[in-house]
């Protein structure tokens, strides 16, 4: 191996898992998902092209937002496994994602200027729910915080 560090170079699953901060048990849960790309070795050992370490990372701060699994393999399902992605390949997903987060980020205000309020959870706890949500009516738009979710 050159003296230089390739994204191509080829890892064991123990020193991905260490550089990503991960239990090993959390990147071969991944290679099974489908999120990361795995070979084999001659000897059947696995190994994992260093420039996983980008979807590690990105999956990781994924989920701690709120993006779930299901969803960040959406996000990752049209990136190639045999190169490391090019940076229009990761562009056209940060697009997604930046919708996502916009998404996240409208909840997150509409609960913010909704706590001293009434949310729309059924509670009937707050003087504002029985202006906003009188015996719960918002109940038939559906279940959880109906003045904060998503319309
Ligand atoms: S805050 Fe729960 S129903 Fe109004």
């Amino acid at each position: 191996m050159s003296e230089h560090l390739s994204s191509n170079d080829l890892l064991p699953i123990g020193q991905v898992a260490a550089r990503a901060g991960v239990p090993v048990s959390t990147v071969r849960y991944y290679e099974t998902l489908g999120l990361i790309p795995a070979v084999r070795s001659n000897g059947n050992v696995r190994l994992f092209p260093r420039h996983v370490l980008r979807r590690i990372a990105l999956i990781q701060v994924s989920v701690r937002y709120g993006i779930s699994l299901a969803e960040v393999a959406e996000l990752l399902k049209d990136l190639p496994d045999s190169r490391p992605p090019t940076r229009a390949e990761w562009s056209a997903i940060s697009a997604t994602w930046g919708e996502h987060l916009a998404r996240q980020q409208a909840v997150l205000e509409r609960m913010q200027a909704e706590l001293t309020g009434c949310i729309g959870c059924g509670c009937l706890s707050q003087t504002r729910c029985a202006v906003v949500n009188s015996d719960d009516r918002l109940r038939s738009d559906g279940s959880g915080p109906r003045r904060v979710l998503e319309p």
